[in-house]
């Protein structure tokens, strides 16, 4: 998939040549998200390392090659990852430190909606917000592909997930995915306080989030879609000792992503393995009909994950 003229071509490109720690990717699947949207405008370029025009943060397939000095991973195995980019793509680099195998029982479709989801969710939630169990958690914009693996790991972890959801059609399957409640923006609120935030919408959110925290509470922002600014009552902040940290995935060191794999695939595949956790699936669509994928994406109202998956189901 290349990102040409503001838009999506499919093109041929040379074979990625890989590092010495690089694994050769053969890509069966590879979630789409936001940030692809954004690149394709050309409003979040690719970090230095990465191809500029060919988008997709995370992927599934089967390793073809490997760098000199790869030692987890051989050629024939099953992976996913979180990547800086190209996933959308016939073949793609991988640093092995950021590759997780991926279950046998997991069809290549989950497994390319599953890297960029879940592995945000899980560094939010558990590492920033330190959630343990029987806390009471609020997921804003519960039903997209972050958010309904949010309230999957706060419900295999013993915590009570209040899911905020704005279109009214979407709150049963989010509850059925695994939040305690679902509810609008406006009512969600209501349901505190929280011990835990994990705010996907971002500005126009984070204000009545603040004020149904709990104290010692903790929000992580993650998302901005909902507007990158906010006015916020710091009394209320203080009176409560609320903390607020935010972060992205992307502009993190193949180092700080090795650790955060190894954790994902600790506590978080071995659920998926055993369909403790799922990926919610809206739509596919084979690669070279990326476009239509992103237009997918854009008219908002899925559940889950949008995933490319390899022409003709090779
Ligand atoms: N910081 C990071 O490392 C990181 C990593 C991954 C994702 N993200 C960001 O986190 C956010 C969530 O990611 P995702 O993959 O879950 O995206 P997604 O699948 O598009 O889901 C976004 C959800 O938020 C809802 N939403 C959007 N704007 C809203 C608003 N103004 N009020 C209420 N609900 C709203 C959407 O509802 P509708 O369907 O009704 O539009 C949708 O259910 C995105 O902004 C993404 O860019 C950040």
């Amino acid at each position: 998939v290349t990102i040409s003229d503001g838009g999506l071509a499919w093109r041929e490109h040379p074979d990625p040549v890989p590092g010495e720690r690089d694994l050769v990717v053969e890509v069966r699947a590879a979630g789409v998200n936001a940030a692809d949207l954004h690149q394709a405008r050309g409003l979040y370029p690719a970090p230095p390392g990465y191809p500029p025009d060919i988008p997709g943060l995370e992927l599934a397939g089967e390793v073809v090659a490997t760098g000199a000095r790869v030692s987890r991973f051989s050629v024939g195995d099953r992976v996913m990852a979180v990547v800086g980019g190209g996933a959308q793509a016939e073949l793609a680099l991988v640093d092995e430190g950021s590759a997780i195998g991926v279950p046998d029982e997991i069809t290549w479709e989950e497994a390319g909606g599953f890297p960029e989801a879940f592995t945000t969710a899980y560094d939010a939630l558990f590492t920033q917000c330190e959630l343990t169990v029987g806390e009471r958690v609020l997921v804003t914009g519960a039903a997209g592909g972050v958010g309904t693996a949010a309230v999957q790991l706060v419900a295999a972890a013993g915590a009570v997930a209040v899911a905020s959801v704005r279109s009214p059609d979407q709150r049963d399957s989010v509850v059925a995915t695994g939040a305690s409640f679902a509810f609008s923006p406006e009512e969600a609120i209501r349901h505190g306080p929280f011990d835990v935030a994990l705010e996907l919408v971002g500005g126009s959110s984070l204000p009545s989030v603040l004020s149904s925290m709990a104290t010692g509470g903790r929000i992580c922002v993650i998302g901005v879609g909902g507007g990158g600014s906010a006015e916020i009552d710091l009394l209320s902040l203080m009176a409560r000792r609320v903390r607020i940290s935010a972060s992205t995935l992307r502009a993190r060191s193949l180092t700080e992503k090795a650790v955060i794999a190894a954790r994902v695939e600790n506590h978080v595949v071995p659920l998926f393995a055993s369909s403790k956790v799922r990926v919610p699936i809206e739509a596919t669509f084979e690669l070279p009909k990326a476009s239509d994928a992103y237009e997918r994406f854009s008219a908002g109202k899925k559940l889950g994950k949008i995933v490319l998956v390899s022409p003709g189901g090779r």
